[in-house]
């Protein structure tokens, strides 16, 4: 029998909660990277989810969502990382899980969504193999807190992004650079997957436990460009799924890496005996977050730029964020996944698009390209669905337009409007359009 579908939406903790001193709450990277100008907008306030709890735990009621996906800040339940924890964090998220099962939500909750504590990154970050420890800590914390009553547990959200953008690009925190400063961290990431999803097991049993990995289906631009594409699959997408299926590190991947000079001390100077194993602890689930595919051109296989332009005014087929519209691309991962990995389970945790409609005189905001959107790739997921690989899930991104990351509120996934200034709410069509599909879905 194949089991229910189970609709959904998602968000951040840094992306929307605000309140960033409130309960002695510690300093994340992101709010160092923030104070150092790098982020446009307030993180310190971004939605105020935190102050507006109960408003939007009725909107997410009122979508008839079946489970919602939110990330925890670990600098929230423990300030300085590894040290004491803190109750009024903890009590945060139990009003948070008490009113979403009150509602008859299924919480899903994410450990990270890259806010690491900044006392920890003082002492090396995910660049230090103490943080893997940190880490299966924060997770194990948490199972013994809210494992009653949360019956899915996402360890870590997009690696890839944690790790290059953060760590070999600087574009995003720690502000990090250097290919061997990235690959170390990507690596501790995974070990941190591996340990922490046993030590939440030890603690729980029965929950579910599984990782949010980002994809980038490519193609070469032509015949030239072959190589240049199978590189960037394997350094955009492999090199995550490959080893968390128990698969090692794409060789192919390693050998290139060498060659370019990016591990200086090879594979054996990044792996430690035990770690392959560590990072392949048997999950419950893979989550696949996907939003766009990339043509990829010789010479270009090394970087990740958005192909078309980005802003307002994004011509037909691309989201504001310069995303080319690509719903084919979606089933056909999904399809890959099940056919190269097998996972018992796949969720898309993440899809959306960015588009900037605003309120019109009437407050009503008409984002008719989300809609159509987020339409075409719910029926790409269901075609996987239809063509039996075990997708069992989708979340839009986002809930609420909030604070994207380096680009501020200048981009919007929300299917709730949110002002920028007052923090004010509005359902945009998509919002009811997303609750008539799912009603639509469980009567038909
Ligand atoms: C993903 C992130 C999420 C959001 C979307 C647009 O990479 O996980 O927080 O930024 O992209």
């Amino acid at each position: 029998m194949t089991k229910p579908f189970v609709w959904g939406v998602g968000t951040s903790a840094y992306q929307i909660e605000g309140a960033r001193h409130t309960g002695g709450k510690g300093e994340s990277v992101w709010d160092r990277f923030s104070d150092l100008g790098r982020v446009p907008g307030n993180g310190d306030v971004a939605a105020d989810h935190y102050n507006r709890l109960e408003e939007d735990l009725d909107l997410l009621a009122g979508l008839g969502i079946g489970a919602y996906r939110f990330s925890t800040a670990w600098t929230r339940v423990i300030p300085d990382g590894d040290g004491e924890i803190s109750r009024a964090g903890l009590d945060f998220y139990d009003r948070l899980i008490s009113g979403l099962r009150a509602r008859n939500i299924e919480p899903c909750l994410t450990l990270y969504h890259w806010d690491l504590p900044q006392t920890l990154q003082d002492r090396g970050g995910w660049t230090s193999r103490a943080t893997i420890d940190a880490f299966a800590r924060y997770a194990r914390v948490m199972v013994e807190t809210f494992g009653d009553r949360v019956g899915r547990w996402i360890t870590h959200n997009e690696p890839w992004v944690s790790s290059f953008l953060g760590h070999r690009d600087g574009v995003f925190a720690p502000g990090l650079t250097g290919w061997e400063t990235a690959l170390v961290a990507g690596h501790h990431l995974l070990v941190s997957h591996g340990r922490a999803t046993a030590a939440m097991r030890e603690v729980a049993g029965d929950i579910k436990v599984g990782i949010a990995i980002d994809c980038r289906p490519s193609k070469p631009a032509d015949q030239s460009a072959v190589a240049a594409n199978t590189f960037f699959d394997g350094f955009r997408n492999r090199w995550f799924f490959d080893p968390v299926f128990g698969r090692g590190y794409p060789e192919d991947v390693v050998e290139a890496y060498t060659e370019r000079g990016h591990l200086t001390s090879g594979l054996d100077g990044l792996v430690h005996r035990g770690d392959l194993d560590e990072i392949a602890t048997p999950i419950d689930f893979v989550g696949v977050n996907y939003y766009t595919t990339v043509t990829v051109k010789a010479g270009g296989e090394e970087s990740d730029e958005p192909e078309g332009p980005v802003g307002p005014g994004a011509p037909e087929g691309f989201t504001e964020m310069g995303w080319r519209v690509d719903p084919a691309g979606l089933t056909e991962f999904l399809r890959r996944v099940h056919d190269e990995y097998a996972p018992a389970s796949i969720l898309v945790t993440e899809n959306g698009a960015s588009h900037g409609d605003g309120p019109d005189s009437e407050g009503r905001v008409r984002d008719e390209r989300r809609i159509e959107y987020l339409a075409s790739h719910i029926d790409a997921t269901l075609a996987a669905r239809e063509s039996r690989v075990p997708v069992d899930g989708y979340f839009v991104w986002s809930f609420l337009d909030n604070l994207e990351w380096i680009e501020g509120f200048s981009q919007r996934f929300g299917l709730v409007w949110v002002d920028e200034q007052t923090r004010q709410r509005i359902p945009k069509d998509s919002y009811y359009w997303y609750r008539d599909r799912i009603r639509g879905s469980e009567s038909g």
